[in-house]
Order: structure tokens, then sequence, then C-alpha cells
């Protein structure tokens, strides 16, 4: 799937209001929502910008894949690197969802939520040891290995702390998934995983070496997938492997095949058929009678999150429309690091009658790279005005920063008729108040 959308002829609206769910919203009697509260009402009481969650979506989302995978043993570890709000970890740790991690401040905030140690993996290329202790301490259901000298590394971990450490092998498949280049990981090229060359001799290591369990074996080929090809792809390459592993006496409890699973962005984008892919990846584990472990992480929250803004004023150039608005770069990085495409909709349903420009929706960063949008037809909002960039549930709040000195954004969860601001905005006094001047500076 291609990440960025084509040049649209229609305002984003036009699709968006047709069918308000696959984006996490409502429209109620003309008036757009996030499930029973409107949007208008979320600004008044958290200002702009602000990052909004549906819990039902997030709950449907991951119900509907626990649904397509239920005929087999299957553990969905979400990808909290996605969105770490503490206030989302719950809503899926209340579902039964595991987590995927990436750091030891990732396990402190899967624990912190009450998600088993049991049910959470540990990916990433550069593990530091303090990391590797508290995985290990904690009892994590596996640690997923990327090198033959991290391996090696966590066998001494495990065996300093007096711990038998479960492990698995991350391979690097080699599998191109047709997505943005940032955002493939498993190319020969890429610097994740272990080479199918070298599988065999380190998953034997891995089964022979002191304080080491392998448990399994895994992979993550790349982010924004819509299909199941490319997974049982990879899969299909570890098959003689552990079957080889299986005749020499290694028994694995599971295969663990990333995340990656796509969403659409834009109105006309295909959505991936979560049924057929629940069963394709099922029949994949269960040929290899393994458990199935899957780390999905945009899937799950992308399209449950609103970044809510406001109009700041409107500027004609000479060749294009500024519509500047106060969320940037800082808060959703997306489009400018990828060339993302996010859905621009005006929260006033009455407002989009409007006649439509085309312009680019643009932050206050001093950057030409600060653009939300790019070359969108939108109907000419007012200042003050809201809209709302949607699809931003994912690598959205997770990404931002404090560039230009601007406070990260405020956070709320909405459940049916409850709302709660889960993360209020930092104040500018909070901000440099982190910092400290040495005493020969002051
Ligand atoms: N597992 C591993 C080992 C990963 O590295 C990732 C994402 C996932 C699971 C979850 O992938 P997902 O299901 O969310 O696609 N910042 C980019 C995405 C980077 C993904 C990095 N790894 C974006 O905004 O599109």
């Amino acid at each position: 799937m291609a990440i960025a959308a084509p040049i649209p002829s229609a305002p984003d609206h036009l699709a968006v209001f047709a069918a308000p769910e696959r984006h996490g919203l409502r429209l109620v009697r003309g008036v757009l929502h996030v499930e029973d509260v409107p949007l208008a009402a979320i600004a008044a009481a958290a200002g702009t910008p602000t990052y909004i969650y549906s819990s039902a979506h997030i709950s449907a989302r991951y119900d509907e894949l626990a649904a397509a995978c239920a005929g087999h043993p299957t553990l969905l570890c979400y990808a909290v690197k996605a969105n770490s709000s503490q206030a989302v970890l719950r809503t899926l740790a209340q579902r039964g969802a595991g987590a995927d991690i990436v750091s030891g401040g990732e396990l402190a905030r899967a624990l912190a939520v009450g998600i088993p140690a049991g049910k959470i993996v540990f990916s990433g290329v550069g593990k530091l040891d303090v990391e590797i202790d508290a995985a290990i301490s904690a009892g994590i259901r596996a640690i997923n290995v990327e090198s033959a000298e991290e391996l090696e590394r966590v066998a001494v971990r495990a065996r300093a702390l007096g711990r038998i450490a479960d492990v698995t092998l991350r391979l690097n498949p080699d599998i191109d998934p047709d997505t943005h280049p940032y955002l493939a990981t498993g190319l020969r090229e890429s610097k994740f995983g272990v080479a199918m060359a070298e599988a065999e001799a380190l998953a034997l290591r891995a089964a022979s070496l002191e304080g080491l369990r392998l448990v399994g074996l895994s992979f993550h080929i790349g982010s924004q997938i819509s299909e199941a090809a490319p997974f049982l792809e990879s899969a299909a390459r570890l098959r003689s492997l552990v079957l080889r592993l299986r005749e020499l006496g290694v028994r694995l409890r599971h295969i663990d095949l990333g995340g990656g699973l796509g969403i659409a962005y834009a109105g006309g984008e295909p959505t991936l058929d979560v049924a057929a892919f629940g069963a394709a990846v099922t029949a994949a584990a269960r040929e290899l009678e393994l458990e199935l472990v899957l780390e999905p992480g945009r899937f799950f929250v992308g399209n449950a999150g609103v970044l809510l803004t406001r109009v700041i004023g409107r500027k004609r150039g000479e060749a294009r429309n500024f519509v500047i608005v106060d969320a940037a770069m800082n808060d959703l990085i997306r489009p400018a690091l990828y060339g993302a495409w996010h859905p621009v909709v005006p929260v006033d349903v009455a407002a989009a009658g409007r006649p439509s420009h085309r312009a680019d929706v643009v932050g206050p960063v001093c950057e030409s790279g600060d653009f939300l949008a790019q070359d969108r037809l939108l109907p000419w909002p007012e200042p003050g005005e809201l809209l709302a960039v949607l699809g931003a549930g994912a690598y959205g709040m997770a990404m931002a920063s404090t560039y230009n000195t601007r406070p990260l954004p405020a956070e709320v969860l909405v459940r049916g008729e409850l709302m709660a601001v889960t993360r209020p905005r930092r104040s500018i006094e909070a901000l440099l108040a982190e910092e400290r001047l040495p005493e020969w500076l002051r």
C-alpha cells in the first residue's frame, strides 16, 4: 500500500462524513463526535492541539483481530511504540492484549498498566544491559534477539541473575513488503534481525547456551502492510528451520510474525481483510505446530485517534494558499517524515458547505517541512474554527516533541459519554523548569 495518497479532486470531508466510523468518528445530527462526545466539547474542556482516542474503536479493532485468530492459540502483543498512553495501554490490557516493547521505558509502562510479564515480548536492535536485566527479572514471554552478539549478552545477563531467559531469534526473511522505504524492516539491507544463512547455527547456539531457553522464532518485516501474503511468505521461509530444529530435539513454543498490519488513511483506500488475514496466519502457525504471536500497533490505534487543532489564520500566497493551525510538525511528524496522508476535516459540519480552496495546512513551526497536509481541497475555514486531523492515533503523540518550545499536546480518552484528560497539557513554566543552569553560568 502506498503511504501517500494522490492529490485529491474532492475535499476529504466528503469521504469521511460518508463513513465517519472508519476514522473513529460519529456524525450525530450534523455534529462530529468521538463516541458520544462532541469534538467541540473536548476542545472547550482540553484546549488545542489535543489528541483524542476512542476506546470503543480500539476495543473493536482488538476484538476483530482476536476473533479472526480465535481458532488457534494466539497472543496479540500490542506494539507499545505506536501509542504508549497508559490509558490506551490499559484499554488494550483489559481486552487481554499483551505488549511488544522496545525499551525499558516501555516495559515499565506495560507493567504499570497491568499487562502480565508473561504476555510481553521485547524487540529492538540495541537493547541495553539494564533493559535486558529488567526484562529477565520481570520474567517476560520472550526477548526477541537480533544478533549473535546480543544472544551471548542475554545469556551472560541471565546467568548473572541466576535466571533462565526465554528468547526467540528475530530473523530477517529478506521480504519486500511494498511499503514506504522507512517502514520496511525485513529486507537484506535492513539493520534488523539475523540473516537466514546464520539462523540455524545461531538457533542451535541459543538452544545450548546455559541461561537461555529458545522458545520461538520471530520476524517483523515492516509497517502499513495491507495483505497477508508477505507474512505468509516470511513464515514459509522459516518452515525448514522449524522442522530442522524439531529434528534435532529443539521444540519451540511460538512463532512471532511481528506487526505491520495496515490501516486505511484516505477515504477510498482498501482496508485489510481481517478475517482472511487471521485465518491465513493462524493456519500457517498451526501447520508449524506452534502458537502464534502478533505485534500489531497501528492497526489497533491508528484510526482511533484524532488530532484536534484550531485555525490561527489564513494566508493567500501567490503560488499557494495556507491554513495556519495551532498543531504542527512537532505534534504530528508523519506528513513531514514520510509524506504521510492524514484526512483534514472541519469540525463544524455546516462549515463544510462553504466553497473549498486548495491549501496547505501548516503549523507555526519555523520549517518549510512543517505541514499537516499539502495541496488539499478544504472548505475555507475562519480563524478560531476547529479542524480534525484523522488517523492520528498511531505514531502521533508517540513521536511528538517540544521543538520550538511548544508543550506537547494534551490527550483525551473517550468511552461512550465519558471523557477524561489523560495527559494534561504541560505548561511552558514546567517545560523550562526541567532544565538546570550550571552554577558557573548564573
Ligand atoms: N514490532 C516491531 C518489532 C516493530 O518494529 C514495529 C514497528 C511493530 C511491531 C509495529 O508495527 P505496526 O503494527 O504499528 O505497523 N513511525 C512509523 C512506523 C514505524 C514502525 C516501527 N516499527 C509511522 O508513523 O508510520
